[in-house]
């Protein structure tokens, strides 16, 4: 890394350096107006990945253990007391995962092996739902209200006395929208007296808004059904080394570990325990992706489009085209951006590229549709 400076190993890094690109050379909106040129690589805007990360200090981290791969493992007390520490929990509260969707996906087969039903919003992300039907256990999805936000009042009438877990999403995805705290906590604390509440907390970070929450605090008062899952692959831009978090109970805790089959690596670990240190990353990643939304939204205003405010990483709108069609036509242009989420299949999930990236999206938007 000699040589090159942390403003350009952000600027250049990621998406262009895999692209072979020299740092630095990148898409620039023209100064003048102009129209932007097509990028000479696929612009990554369909995953909620962070286009920049990972942070220096995690590459540095990642740099110093490759020449442990030959080992199984790694030190998983050290990341795990740095974030039991962070959240103010003990380490036997905290369950690492390969991604958080490997706690997602135990949480799942915990409550299809108790022959249980699953309720969730609809739409909503789909990894502990699809495991668990695969697995056989029974699904009640549950429509999102007029304001598209996740209707708990509509999810406690929709819980059966065979119902095992109820999966919430904060902020939600694909809708971007939050769960307002007080009525959350409320439904959380009534609703796990009888069986697990999993809150996936995949985009905390990026959350400013007085009326979110964590539950977390629910896990460190010592309830005993709730998880709360946190993941390294969001703001920290690790997604490809597959680190996140179940938090909850130590009796819970030792059940998910129980069934859990995946196996972390000693990159993912270090190059977490790095990231969670770097506040300085952390800050710049929502600072940038608040300047992408700006951009994204300005154009969804100018536009009259229907959309949902964003708390995270993405946007999600009306396109009122069916979304397979949106998604080969941007493909064409180079932009890779959301599948269809069923049943809102008229709507475009677009996540957060830099904030160039986002302006060739809007430039190209307008062209195609506008
Ligand atoms: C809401 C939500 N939860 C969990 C995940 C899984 O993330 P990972 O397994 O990389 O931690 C995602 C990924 O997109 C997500 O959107």
């Amino acid at each position: 890394m000699a040589g090159i400076s942390r403003r350009q190993v952000l600027f250049g890094g990621g998406a262009l350096m895999g692209a072979g690109l020299v740092p630095g050379v990148n898409l620039i909106s023209s100064a003048f107006g102009e129209e932007m040129p097509r990028p000479a690589y696929m612009i990554r805007a369909g995953t909620n990945e962070n286009p920049w990360g990972p942070s220096r200090l995690a590459i540095q981290a990642i740099n110093r253990s490759l020449h442990l791969s030959n080992q199984y493992g790694g030190d998983r007390r050290r990341l795990l007391g740095l974030v039991a520490g962070i959240n103010d929990v003990s380490s036997d509260h905290v369950a690492l995962g390969t991604g958080s969707g490997e706690i997602l996906k135990t949480a799942a087969l915990i409550a299809t092996l108790n022959r249980g039903s699953i309720v969730c919003a609809d739409p909503t992300y789909h990894d502990l739902i699809r495991y668990a039907e695969r697995a056989g256990a029974e699904i009640i999805r549950v429509p999102v209200d007029d304001g598209l936000r996740t209707d708990l009042n509509a999810m406690r009438r929709a819980i059966r006395a065979d119902t095992r877990c109820v999966y919430l999403v904060n902020p939600n995805n694909p809708i971007p929208s939050i769960i307002e705290k007080n009525a959350l906590r409320e439904f959380v604390l009534e609703v796990s007296q009888d069986r697990m509440v999993f809150i996936d907390e995949a985009y905390f970070e990026f959350v400013e808004d007085p009326d979110y929450a964590t539950m977390m605090d629910l896990v460190r008062d010592g309830h005993q059904n709730i998880i709360v899952a946190r993941t390294a692959s969001k703001i920290h831009g690790l997604a490809g080394l597959r680190i996140g978090f179940g938090f909850a109970h130590p009796d819970l805790i030792t059940e998910i570990n129980n069934r859990k089959t995946g196996n972390i690596n000693v990159l993912g670990l270090d190059a977490a325990y790095a990231s969670y240190q770097d506040e300085e990353f952390q800050k710049f990643t929502l600072r940038k992706n608040k300047e992408s939304l700006a951009i994204v939204e300005g154009m969804h205003k100018e536009l009259g489009h229907r959309y949902v405010k964003s708390k995270a990483n993405f946007t999600f709108f009306e396109t009122g085209r069916d979304v397979r069609e949106v998604n080969a036509a941007f493909r064409k242009e180079g932009i890779i951006v959301g599948r269809p989420f069923p049943p809102m299949l008229d709507w475009l999930r677009v996540s957060m590229a830099k904030p160039d990236e986002i302006r060739y999206f809007v430039q190209t938007y307008k062209k195609l549709y506008a």
